[in-house]
């Protein structure tokens, strides 16, 4: 368990962030953002992410839980997890998004399965735009179509902790993107 690769280092993850940081405040140029950050493992890109936009911002958190057959830790490890689909609010947004400009703000794009569920839930606030920025990326576990607008890296299926990543709420604070061994 303390087995851990480096895939992302530090220095890396801040070139790329400040990366989509300018591609954001180009795009968005005169206008407002909402960052809204899922907890909790996208506070530390949000955090990083926000600073290297140079426009007028908020920022907002939702929270999300999966519901079903979730496996323990170490099954999640073995063979990734897949949930029954169904995905639960364990916290709304503070502020209403009408009219607003709203970047979902993710640590990673796995099945898609959470940020479809957050994406029609905040569509229904009718935002003026709604887009996607995830630090990590991994599109072999895809099971819904979904693609994130700005998006840090693509990673083969490993299981990532570190930058805010979790491995049963571990590693979250690791300065570099770590891949926890399968075996
Ligand atoms: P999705 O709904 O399958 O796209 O799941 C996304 C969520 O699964 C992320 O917000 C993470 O909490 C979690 N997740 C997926 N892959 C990993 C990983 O490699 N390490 C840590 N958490 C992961
Ligand atoms: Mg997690």
């Amino acid at each position: 368990m303390t087995d851990l690769k480096v895939l992302i280092r530090q220095d890396e993850i801040a070139k790329r962030v400040a990366e989509l940081g300018a591609d954001i405040t180009k795009d968005f140029a005169g206008q407002s953002i909402i960052f809204v950050g899922v907890l909790k493992g996208a506070a530390i890109f949000l955090s990083d992410l926000a600073r290297q936009v140079k426009l007028d911002a908020t920022f907002d958190f939702i929270g999300v839980s999966s519901y079903g057959n979730r496996p323990s830790p170490t099954q999640e490890l073995k063979s990734g997890w897949d949930s029954t689909g169904e995905v639960k609010l364990t916290k709304d947004v503070d502020q209403s998004m009408k009219e607003k400009n709203v970047i979902v703000v993710e640590d990673i794009l796995d099945t898609g399965l959470t940020l479809t569920f957050l994406k029609k839930l905040l569509a229904a606030h009718q935002p003026r735009s709604l887009k996607i920025a995830a630090l990590l990326d991994k599109p072999s576990r895809r099971k819904l179509p979904l693609e994130g607008d700005y998006v840090g890296f693509k990673i083969p299926d490993e299981f990532v902790v570190g930058y805010g990543l979790d491995y049963a709420e571990r590693y979250r604070n690791l300065a570099d993107i770590c891949v926890i061994p399968r075996e």
